[in-house]
């Protein structure tokens, strides 16, 4: 990345992160006014103050002082307000930039096609849309806007005390090449120290997410022990880089404190001899120490405010990395079905996750309108595969798949997937109550739609036995659920959207009898009349199939009726029935 290679600002980098403010451009211009503003403001009271000593005080005029007193006040007010104004409207700045630049990067995210998930770590997507995001927001409410005010107050100030006395200016100037070089060695060094804070923090991170998502695991292996102590180590590692960084300021800030008393005191021995020789006035003296605080105050704190700069610029590229990725699903197609009639069809189909790896074999079905087709084979066949191609999660690399006689590339995605539903293996569940998890938030669908689905599946009865019932909140990915419940759930949420294609992928774990016949009785409820794509597992969903279809390695082995593929000397189908259904039908009864 060219900004991580470099020290200097990428420009281009800052322009299109600039160029996100367009939307605000009134406020952009209203901070950008309100920072020129600053300058001349924080110069006017010291300037007022040396006033005051040399034309008022000195010349014993009370009512004068009086006016000037309150004029004091009331650039001071004035100088408030500006300031409140300023640091609400640079941050009111960066949190719109940021919020819609959150809503971009998630909208791209939902956008991109699964190869993107598959090769991106959760924790890398979750630190781009919030960290590095929050990290863009001091661009604006810390970087550019305030640097320029701060540069501005800077110019401001060196420039009212060459109109005081350029003499005294010049000397105190003298110590300014020492505070451009301990702000440069600082800025560095600190920057260095920023890098492996981040780094540390993102390891962290990751350790703990994945940690605690598998905590199961480490629990029942009594790995906490172990882990423990890899957290303790990263947490030492944490600490250390956090006390590098802050080792800096230690040093930083007195050294600044030591040269700005340097410039005091040359100031005050050549200003006590100028005033003698009239050279220097009293007044000059008086406000020369608050001019200097504040020369040395925004020095101080620019050399921190270009870091924060350079930090926001380095999270912007990041992010507008993930903004710019291109892989996105294809959605060219533009037939809109109100209803399919769920003839599938594949032609010679062949698909491969990564290049060349193929995973489908030339594989040629069909499955005509109203029928059920049964896949089997052994794991690592390709059958979820098959789901994944077919509601278009991947494209595939050769042949053609068909609904109703044409491409699935042909027809508008969103409205494509509108007609299929689709159960997958592992069901997963989103916090939120049951009815939420059924209707996924589509406000279109009744409670009393989801009641009516659910009675035909058979999932009232556990579902009322619920706390709350239909509002029981479900936990995290369905943890306080039994893997029946959550089959269950995902079976009513399929129903309720009427799909004309159905297709279902059996979880592998053996259930109980009783589940069993529930289950049974939801999976025929679900394929009544509509075209249906069952990977299953169980006997009793194969016999009710139209079709049986073999797979092997990406491959179609056998296809055709239960009894049609049993008449097949030494069959796979058959060899399957014996080993595995027979023995399962005898050990349940
Ligand atoms: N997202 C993916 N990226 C790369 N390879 C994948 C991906 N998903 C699956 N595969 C590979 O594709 C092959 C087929 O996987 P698939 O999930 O279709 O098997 P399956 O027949 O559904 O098995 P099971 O019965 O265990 O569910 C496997 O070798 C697997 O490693
Ligand atoms: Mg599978």
């Amino acid at each position: 990345m060219a900004s991580t290679k470099s020290n200097k600002i990428d420009f281009l980098l800052l322009g299109r992160v600039l160029r996100l403010a367009k939307p605000y451009k009134g406020l952009f211009i209203a901070s950008a006014i309100l920072a020129v503003a600053i300058a001349p403001l924080a110069t006017a009271p010291p300037y007022l103050v040396k006033m005051m000593v040399d034309d008022y005080i000195f010349k014993y005029d009370i009512p004068g002082l009086s006016k000037m007193a309150f004029i004091y006040a009331a650039v001071l007010i004035v100088q408030v307000i500006v300031r409140y104004f300023f640091i609400y409207s640079t941050n009111l700045l960066g949190q719109s930039v940021i919020r819609d630049l959150r809503v971009r990067v998630f909208k791209h995210l939902i956008s991109l096609k699964l190869t993107f998930f598959d090769r991106t770590p959760i924790g890398t997507s979750i630190t781009r849309t919030i960290n590095d995001i929050e990290a863009i927001n001091t661009v604006f409410s810390q970087g550019i806007i305030t640097i320029i005010a701060d540069l501005l107050t800077i110019f401001a100030v060196i420039g009212v005390m060459f109109y005081t006395s350029w003499k005294l200016t010049l000397i105190c100037l003298t110590t300014l090449p020492f505070l451009i070089i301990a702000g440069y060695i600082f800025k560095e060094k600190v920057k260095a120290a920023y890098q492996i804070v981040r780094t540390q923090i993102s390891k962290m991170n990751a350790f703990l997410q994945e940690r605690i998502t598998g905590m199961r695991i480490v629990q029942i292996f009594n790995a906490e022990k172990e882990e423990m102590e890899k957290f303790k180590k990263i947490n030492r590692d944490y600490t250390q880089a956090n006390l590098d960084s802050i080792l800096y300021y230690a040093v930083f800030f007195p050294v600044v404190d030591i040269i700005s008393a340097l410039a005091l005191g040359l100031m005050v021995w050549w200003g006590a001899r100028g005033v003698i020789s009239a050279d220097v006035t009293i007044g000059a003296l008086v406000v020369f120490p608050i001019y200097l605080n504040m020369l040395f105050r925004p020095i101080r704190m620019l050399a921190d405010k270009f870091n924060t700069l350079q930090m926001g610029l380095v999270a912007a590229e990041r992010v507008f990395d993930v903004i710019d990725k291109r892989d996105l699903i294809k959605n060219t197609g533009s037939i809109k079905p109100e209803k399919l009639q769920g003839n599938i069809a594949f032609e010679n189909v062949s698909f491969a996750y990564k290049a060349k790896d193929y995973v489908l074999k030339n594989l040629s079905f069909e499955v005509n309108s109203g029928e059920t087709l049964a896949i089997v084979g052994s794991t690592g066949s390709g059958k979820s595969t098959i789901i994944n191609i077919l509601n278009r999660f991947y494209d595939i690399q050769k042949g053609i798949i068909k609904i109703d006689g044409k491409d699935i590339q042909e027809y508008e995605l969103f409205a494509y997937r509108n007609r299929l539903a689709i159960v997958l293996q592992d069901v997963f569940l989103f916090s939120g109550s049951v009815l939420e998890n059924i209707t996924l938030r589509d406000s279109k669908i009744s409670r009393e739609e989801v009641i009516k689905a659910a009675k035909m599946i058979g999932a009232h009865h556990f579902i009322t036995k619920l706390p709350g019932g239909y509002d029981y909140q479900v936990m995290e990915r369905g943890a306080t659920l039994s893997l029946g419940q959550r089959q269950l759930i995902s079976f009513v949420r399929a129903l309720v959207f009427d799909p004309d294609i159905l297709i279902l992928d059996e979880a592998t774990s053996s259930i109980d009898p009783e589940t069993e016949s529930v289950i049974q009785f939801a999976i025929e409820t679900l394929i009544e009349k509509r075209t249906s794509i069952i990977i299953a597992h169980r006997l009793s969903t194969i016999r009710h199939a139209n079709n049986i279809m073999v797979l092997s390695k990406g491959e179609i082995q056998e296809f055709g009726t239960h009894e049609e593929l049993l008449k097949i000397e030494d069959g796979h189908y058959r060899n399957l029935y014996e080993m595995q259904f027979l023995e399962a039908a005898e050990s349940n009864e």
